[in-house]
């Protein structure tokens, strides 16, 4: 079926549903298909820091479709979700005509849930890669176009996590946007000074998210 009835489909058919039956609905096809995008975690169950962490809950996939729907894709654009977790939302990334959605994750049991997941699901390596790193060192940035944020870590991993991107510009220039889903350190961004904030909004729960724009610096 061509995706973009499969979207209106999606579209209709959860509106007759609650966020419950949804969640339900979701987990029950999970375990049909044998895949793990949606559990949450802990940190204490992660083992992970607290002061340059937060825990693994999945992005709400109608919200990030809402986020995703506002922009223009190009089948050349890549995508990069920092903290992508099990791949909850690159799994919805993949509904979009991104060239590839690709992930880094600091836990070395997240990355390899999402590895099992995406093999499970018969996606091919090329179209959706997992990184197993932290987001501050983890510097192979000059292919991507887009930068996804589901609130991965506090301040003080954000702002070098920024300071990547604007190396990464300087090192290859071109226009980049960011996703920013439960923007909990957007005072980062808007800091910089740089980053034009295109969208905002706010999921049920009361989440604010950012779309923002860079433009590729000036020679
Ligand atoms: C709220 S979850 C988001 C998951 C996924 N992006 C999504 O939207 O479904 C945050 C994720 O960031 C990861 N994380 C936390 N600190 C990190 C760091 N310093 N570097 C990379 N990943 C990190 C956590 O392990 C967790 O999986």
């Amino acid at each position: 079926m061509p995706k973009p009835l499969r979207g209106v489909i999606r579209k209709q058919f959860t509106r007759f549903l609650s966020a419950t039956h949804m969640a339900r609905l979701e987990t029950w096809g999970e375990r049909l298909l044998g895949v793990d995008f949606t559990q949450p975690m802990s940190i204490d169950a992660l083992g992970l820091d607290a002061a340059r962490s937060e825990k693994y809950t999945p992005s709400d996939a109608q919200h990030l479709r809402e986020l995703l729907d506002r922009l223009t894709i190009r089948p050349t654009d890549r995508i990069l979700d920092f903290g992508c977790g099990k791949g909850r939302a690159l799994r919805t990334m993949g509904e979009y005509p991104f060239a590839s959605t690709d992930g880094v994750e600091l836990s070395p049991v997240l990355a390899a849930t999402a590895r099992q997941n995406f093999a499970r699901l018969r996606v091919p390596t090329r179209k959706v890669e997992i990184h197993q790193s932290d987001a501050a060192v983890f510097t192979a940035l000059d292919t991507y176009t887009h930068f996804y944020l589901y609130n991965p870590f506090p301040d003080v991993v954000m702002r070098v996590v920024i300071a990547n991107i604007r190396a990464s510009l300087t090192r290859r220039p071109r226009d980049i946007t960011v996703i920013y889903y439960n923007a909990l350190c957007i005072d980062a961004f808007l800091a910089d000074g740089d980053f034009t904030v295109v969208y905002q909004s706010a999921d049920a729960e009361g989440n604010r998210s950012f779309i923002m724009t860079l433009a590729a610096p000036k020679s």
